[in-house]
């Protein structure tokens, strides 16, 4: 199918969240019309920031209120769009049924309105690479799109792995019901962990890897899961992943595309890097606790070595859209700035220190 052509009209939902936004506001930047979509646009706290855009003064960025959660609520709004981007988070990911439903909510507007042409779905890395057993990392440590997490696991249940196993539904019930359609094509996109600038104050209470970072700065954090490091990609990155993927021709029906810069970095790490990043900050770097119990902490050594084996890649979204993925420094540190001046976080600072943002 056509990708979108520039400066065509593209829908976004999940437009008030953290990669949303951004995703509208580079969108806007590209020459684009969009249409945001958010649960209630009369929500000045969330969707303040989308009415701040240029775009919206002009008329080439509007706001519309819509639940997925009700059929037929994005009919009008992707009547006449090209392009739609889906990002929004659902309610449940454990109720498969319901993820199910919300899809079909979504395909049957795209298929209403007959202009769209290509959706760009997202998913997550844990549609890569969330496994209910680590050693699996072991047996295929090399995080690329043809990589699915093991689907025969026994353990792999909604209860414990429904977020993956909800996104990776999403995913094959857009690029099912595009195939069946004819009309237009679904491309997903699996990002990483975001970090980045936030745009709003609500969004440091996201993520989670911003609100991570904002715990740090107040003082505390804890270890990561499985002593994972973080896998990161910038938000704004991740935005620019979602609109090449939109406008790439390299690109077909049902493929997915990794979005991550493959740099990773142990959570300890990312909280010294406050103060290595911002000296002039005063940042009193935490301690980081390990919350895991003995039998767990006994395995730290292995686990970090098996995180060291894993091979992360992003060739292929790299050919098709021309990617290029900023060092993580520069997402931690404007991710510390935004924290600061949009949603005035007071970090505790070390003796001698003061805040500068009343
Ligand atoms: N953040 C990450 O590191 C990360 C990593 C991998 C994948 N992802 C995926 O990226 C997407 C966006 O993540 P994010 O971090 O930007 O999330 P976020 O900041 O929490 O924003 C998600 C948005 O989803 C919207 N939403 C939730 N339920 C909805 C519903 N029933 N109907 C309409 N809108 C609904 C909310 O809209 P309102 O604000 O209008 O209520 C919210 O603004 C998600 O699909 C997530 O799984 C995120």
């Amino acid at each position: 199918m056509a990708p979108v052509p520039k400066g065509a009209t593209v829908a976004v939902t999940g437009s008030a969240g953290f990669i949303g936004g951004w995703v509208v506001r580079r969108l806007l930047d590209k020459g684009y019309r969009v249409r945001a979509c958010v649960r209630n646009a009369d929500d000045g706290e969330r969707t303040g920031f989308l009415k701040a855009m240029p775009g919206y003064a002009s008329g080439r960025l509007t706001l519309h209120s819509a639940d997925l959660d009700n059929a037929g609520s994005l009919d009008d709004i992707f009547a006449g769009c090209h392009g739609v981007c889906h990002v929004a988070h659902v309610s449940s990911y454990s109720d498969h049924e319901y993820v199910r439903m919300v899809c079909d909510h979504l395909i049957e507007s795209v298929n209403k309105s007959r202009t769209v042409s290509r959706v760009v779905v997202t998913s997550s890395i844990a549609a890569v690479m969330s496994e209910a057993d680590i050693q699996e990392f072991v047996r295929r440590p090399t995080f690329y799109e043809d990589r699915y997490p093991d689907e025969e696991n026994p353990r792999r249940t909604p209860q414990r792995q429904g977020y993956s196993m909800g996104k990776v539904i999403a995913q094959r019930a857009f690029s099912d019901a595009a195939e069946a359609s004819g009309d237009w094509d679904a491309i997903t996109c699996c990002p990483a962990d975001n970090v980045g600038p936030i745009l709003s104050p609500h969004q440091k209470n996201m993520g989670p890897w911003q609100h991570n970072i904002e715990t740090m700065l107040l003082g505390k954090y804890n270890q990561n899961g499985g002593y994972r490091p973080w896998m990161i990609v910038d938000v704004r990155d991740d935005a620019d992943c979602h609109i090449g993927l939109l406008e790439s021709v390299h690109v077909g029906n049902g493929e997915r595309y990794i979005a991550w810069s493959t740099d990773t970095r142990n959570v300890e790490d990312i909280c010294a890097d406050i103060d290595r990043l911002l000296p002039e900050l005063g940042h009193d770097t935490p301690e980081v606790t390990d919350p895991f119990p003995d039998r767990i902490k006994a395995r730290e050594a292995e686990y970090r070595a098996i995180w060291a084996g894993c091979d992360l890649r992003n060739d292929r979204i790299k050919a098709v859209t021309g990617m290029e993925f900023r060092p993580l420094d520069e997402s931690i540190r404007d991710c510390v700035e935004s924290l600061l001046t949009v949603a005035k976080v007071k970090p505790v600072l070390r003796e001698g220190f003061e805040h500068r943002v009343a």
